[in-house]
């Protein structure tokens, strides 16, 4: 049985701790799934892990769609959420689009948003026309040029603003928000004040869950990760030393053998090239 936002909620009342992760392609979600994950994101950090680009802000609403609908063609029982890109839910009508988009073709059961009090009716729309939303705060990637690529809402101001819209969000319809890059007793006082569940990335251990970037726990970079994330595995080196193998037996030709080879019958080939 897929995971619902009533599990969600369930899972915060009981205390379990709620495991996220994100994914961008179908044999990655079925890994994911058989690891034991429920809750994918399908990040626009797409962009910057598996497009090249340097931030979120070039991922289309295409490529979204094209990714989510291959994770979710990786899973059964994992609840996918999308995130509608930069400049895609401006509006409501747009956010209407490009919601319908993810789920009716990306095949994705929720849509994630960035931002608080500016976007909470569209949020409150989203909510009312049947499309589950995810809120997103703090540290918003989209907004990277404005914000910095840096811990969020230390002043009481700037976390009081954060308190705020996480309530504002959740009034609107949000069934969870991600607190991201915000401080730690800020994140666990934030998510004691909801109802619903708070998925944390850099926001200490008193959220209600946990996101990280595929590539940040599998060790998949070659650049830095950030601090927030903790490698389990070092798949990148893995690939590289299997790579290197691949390279080696090719050129002395260890590779390919009779055994990755097709026979054929001798009669056949000499009448062939007479
Ligand atoms: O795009 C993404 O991967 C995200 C998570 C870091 C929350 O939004
Ligand atoms: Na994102």
């Amino acid at each position: 049985m897929r995971t619902t936002l009533l599990d969600l909620l369930r899972m915060k009342q009981a205390g379990e701790r709620i495991v996220m992760l994100t994914a961008y392609d179908t044999p990655s979600a079925m890994i994911a799934e058989r690891a034991g994950v429920r809750l994918l994101l399908v990040g626009d950090s797409l962009g910057m892990v598996v497009l090249g680009n340097d931030s979120t802000i070039p991922v289309t609403l295409d490529d979204m769609v094209r990714h989510a609908a291959a994770v979710s063609r990786g899973v059964q029982d994992t609840l996918v959420v999308g995130d509608l890109p930069f400049l895609t839910y401006a509006s409501e009508a747009d956010a209407i689009a490009s919601a319908r988009r993810m789920m009716q073709e990306a095949g994705v059961q929720a849509v994630k948003l960035e931002g608080g009090q500016p976007i909470v009716p569209i949020v409150r729309r989203l909510t009312e026309l049947g499309v589950p939303v995810m809120g997103h705060l703090g540290f918003t990637p989209q907004a990277q040029y404005q914000l910095g690529i840096r811990v969020q809402a230390r002043q009481a101001s700037d976390a009081r603003r954060l308190l705020e819209d996480a309530l504002a969000l959740q009034e609107a319809g949000a069934f969870g928000i991600v607190l991201e890059l915000v401080p730690a007793v800020l994140a666990e006082a934030v998510s004691k004040r909801l109802r619903i569940p708070t998925i944390g990335i850099g926001a200490g251990a008193g959220c209600d869950g946990q996101v990280q970037v595929w590539h940040d726990v599998l060790g998949l970079h070659s650049a830095k990760s950030p601090r927030h994330a903790k490698r389990y595995g070092d798949i990148g080196a893995a690939m590289e030393a299997a790579l290197r193998l691949y390279v080696e037996e090719v050129q002395s030709g260890a590779f390919p053998t009779a055994a990755q080879s097709s026979k054929m019958d001798e009669s056949e080939l000499a009448e062939a090239l007479a």
